[in-house]
């Protein structure tokens, strides 16, 4: 059966945890030169029908590394954004390559394409998840503070695709994740159910970083929700991430924020470019996760 990666949780935990320790092996084998081309004549066809700076060159990079090919498909320029069916599409792109990544607003596109399509599918962002970001925030972590099991994480802001994905890494990893945003926007319902039992909801940004051993946030206003900007800066403003609410945290808390970030807004500059920080970890690692999870799809 053809495997995917559309949700975080549709692998098992020992797969994902496999993926991350062989993402670190192969980080350190591209620092020291070593050269891997177990993807020769591969090709991965990338989706985008929204913005992208890390998954874009992390994807394209990686595939060169492994000695495959990498298409850019912006919907702009494929017929899929002329309206030409999803169905179809999935059925003739996929008879062409061996895998596709697909950065598109609906989560439905990508269950949707996934079912037409004879090659793995990768969900590279949607409206609902971000799997690809946790599997490198999950490396960034153990890389430099071991086990996340058992720790605590506090999500500060949006209840959005990254809120939802960390949800899914507490059940996967087994932390708890304390998740402060303002009303209304909480996380949808239907992950609230699903993840109860692994996450604590408050709209108190101090008293869901009490004792967190990592605190995370991200936009207020995510792609598509560009008119809201202004609502979302009046709704958020209690929910900056600043020295102040860092200090509730544990000492020596990480911080994580998938990037891109709007300093001033979601995180102060003096945290996010601060020694807490491991944003930058967390974008290179973009690349390392991802050419570990096309190994395990394509190998
Ligand atoms: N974090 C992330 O996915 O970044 P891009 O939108 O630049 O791909
Ligand atoms: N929540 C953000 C994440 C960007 C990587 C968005 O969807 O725009």
């Amino acid at each position: 059966m053809t495997k995917n990666f559309i949700n975080l949780d549709d692998l098992s935990t020992n797969d994902l945890q496999q993926i991350i320790d062989q993402a670190i092996t192969l980080k350190k084998q591209h620092k020291s030169g070593e050269i891997n081309k177990t993807l020769e004549n591969k090709t991965l066809a990338m989706i985008f029908d929204k913005s992208s700076t890390r998954t874009r060159v992390s994807f394209e990079a990686g595939m060169t590394q492994l000695g495959g090919h990498a298409l850019f498909l912006s919907d702009r320029d494929i017929q899929l954004g002329r309206g030409e069916p999803i169905t179809d599409s999935a059925v003739v792109i996929s008879s062409m390559v061996d895998a596709v990544m697909m950065r598109v607003s609906s989560h439905d596109d990508i269950n949707t394409f996934a079912k037409h399509s004879s090659v793995p599918i990768i969900n590279a962002l949607s409206d609902e998840s971000h799997p690809c970001q946790l599997l490198a925030d999950m490396m960034t972590y153990q890389e430099h503070n071991g086990s996340i099991k058992g720790k605590v994480v506090a999500w500060i802001g949006d209840g959005n695709n990254m809120c939802h994905t960390y949800m899914q890494a507490a059940k996967v990893f087994d932390f708890t994740l304390n998740i402060a945003t303002p009303k209304d926007y909480e996380p949808d319902q239907k992950f609230i159910d699903q993840y109860a039992n692994c996450i604590n909801l408050y709209t108190d940004a101090k008293t869901a970083c009490k004792d967190a051993d990592l605190v995370v946030t991200d936009v207020w206003a995510s792609m598509g929700q560009e008119d809201e900007q202004k609502k979302r800066e009046l709704a958020f403003e209690d929910f900056q991430v600043d020295v102040a609410l860092m200090g509730n945290a544990k000492s020596g808390a990480l911080f994580m924020h998938c990037l891109p970030a709007h300093r001033g807004e979601e995180v102060s500059a003096d945290v996010i470019d601060g020694k807490q920080s491991l944003v930058w970890s967390e974008a290179e690692n973009r690349l390392h996760a991802q050419k570990s999870l096309l190994l395990y799809l394509l190998g």
